[in-house]
């Protein structure tokens, strides 16, 4: 016990040079970007499901709300990027409202993330959010989205990192990317805030500070008038600050997030003191028309990305599916030898020749009259049941009774469809239906303007007529 009182020299711990995402590797190790996102995990921007599963309240007026991915994966991102939210504010058959949101925590405990919102009274989004998102609330989102983040490696691996008010949450998934990764780092963290009990995170900041040498933290309490006993610096941000804090600010990446005031104030500043500008990476946060064009665009071309990599991952699935043994239980496309598809589950039966066909399904125009398209009555048909579905991608017509669920069904006679929780909770099995009615039991997998554009869960869902289907 004596031993434990007494102050020894702990020596510092030896690192690898640099910093080295764990990922890194991976990415490097694999061929193509469906092969990374295997992987890893879903690495590149998705639609998914996420439940709250933790609010934790933060100073400053700012809330966090820790989430996890209603299909069980991890959420792959960078530390610095951001989702982008449906808040459903007028209800579920209304628009929901999107917004993005900076993921705060480290993408290095990658089961849940955590964005944090600041309340801002005025705003229309921000308290709805805080009262409304509670453990158990399910929302869509995309993402991870932004070219605003640490990098996968860096062999020097020294950095400023500057953030104002709300701001820091972004840096805060830096700061807990770099504390929980070995390698050698060195990091110094400028915070400015309005008041002395408005900085989100202070008391992680203050622990991570004192028990990692590779990290220093700053703060400054903006123009305001300042308390007795403040021990932190003072006013806006001055080159003079700058030089304070990281006098070898000109060696260092500098990353900043605050309101558009500060960043121009520190583009300048950053300048001032020597620092290139291909060395400053800034993320505006005060939703001028400039920036929200620009978030706009970012996430248009994640959404193409997301479909893009959704059909790349889908095929590079279906390789890993039809390689697994059966006994595993995992859902087998049904191919015979020369590539035709085969039914595997159903009774083979062919349907009748002789029997009344099953009426021809009102099919969407579009599907109907392209040149080319297929012809649904061709088909063959595998199956018994009262009502036909006619997959339109797989070529085949499956006969079904109104009280099955169709994503059984469907799969069964190999019309591949992907699916995880099965019970209209993670929204993986969405496809589109063509024509026809369905029954829909869902838990909050899909969302009203979806099923007004079409969408339906197969899992949860029943046939009340002939259907069409896109898949
Ligand atoms: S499998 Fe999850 S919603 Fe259908």
């Amino acid at each position: 016990m004596i031993e434990l009182l007494t102050e020894t020299a702990i020596q510092e711990p030896q690192r690898i040079r640099g910093l080295e995402m764990p990922w890194n590797r991976v990415m490097g190790s694999t061929e193509g970007a469906a092969g990374a996102a295997r992987a890893l995990g879903p690495w590149h921007p998705q639609e998914f499901m996420a439940e709250c599963v933790e609010t934790v309240p933060e100073a400053g007026g700012m809330m966090t709300f820790v989430f996890r991915r209603c299909d069980g994966a991890p959420l792959a991102f960078r530390a610095g990027q951001y989702v982008n939210v449906a808040f459903p504010l007028n209800g579920e058959d209304q628009d929901p409202v999107d917004r993005s949101y900076s993921l705060s925590s480290s993408p290095t405990q990658p089961w849940t993330f955590n964005i944090t919102v600041k309340s801002d009274p005025a705003g229309l989004v921000s308290p709805w959010v805080h009262e409304n998102v509670k453990p158990g609330t399910v929302l869509e989102m995309l993402g991870p989205v932004g070219a605003f983040h640490l990098p996968d490696a860096d062999r020097r691996a020294r950095y400023l990192l500057l953030a104002a008010g709300a701001g820091i949450t972004p840096i805060m998934s830096m700061l807990r990317t770099i504390h929980s990764l070995p390698g050698q780092a060195d990091v110094v963290v400028l915070y400015h805030g309005a008041e002395v009990g408005g900085f989100a995170f202070h008391q992680e900041l203050a622990y991570v500070a004192s028990v990692d040498s590779r990290i220093k933290v700053f703060y400054s309490l903006g123009d305001r008038s300042v308390p007795e006993g403040w021990e932190g610096l003072t006013g806006r941000l001055t080159a003079a600050m700058l030089d304070e804090v990281a006098p070898d600010a000109n060696g260092r990446q500098v990353y900043a997030c605050g309101p558009e005031g500060y960043l121009n104030t520190a583009t300048e500043l950053l300048r001032k003191v020597g620092v290139d500008d291909t060395s400053i990476y800034m993320e505006f946060f005060s939703g001028d028309r400039q920036t929200i064009l620009e978030y706009q665009a970012e996430l248009a071309f994640a959404v193409d990305i997301a479909e893009e990599i959704a059909e790349e991952i889908a095929d590079s699935a279906e390789d890993y599916y039809e390689s697994q043994p059966t006994a595993f239980g995992l859902y087998e496309p049904g191919y015979d030898a020369e590539g035709t598809l085969k039914a595997t589950g159903l009774p083979l039966e062919t349907a009748d020749e002789d029997a009344p066909a099953s009426e021809a399904p009102e099919g969407n125009p579009t599907v109907a009259t392209e040149a080319g398209s297929p012809d649904a009555s061709s088909f063959d048909t595998v199956g018994t049941g009262s009502l036909t579905l006619s997959f339109m991608r797989t070529g085949i017509n499956v006969r079904i009774d109104p009280d099955e669920h169709i994503l059984g069904v469907a799969q069964r006679a190999g019309v591949r469809i992907g699916a995880n929780c099965k019970e209209g909770m993670c929204g993986s099995c969405k496809v589109v239906k063509l024509s026809g009615e369905v029954e829909m039991n869902h838990q909050g997998g899909i969302r009203a303007r979806e099923i007004s554009a079409g969408k339906f869960l197969p899992c949860c869902s029943t046939a009340r007529t002939d259907l069409v289907i896109d898949a």
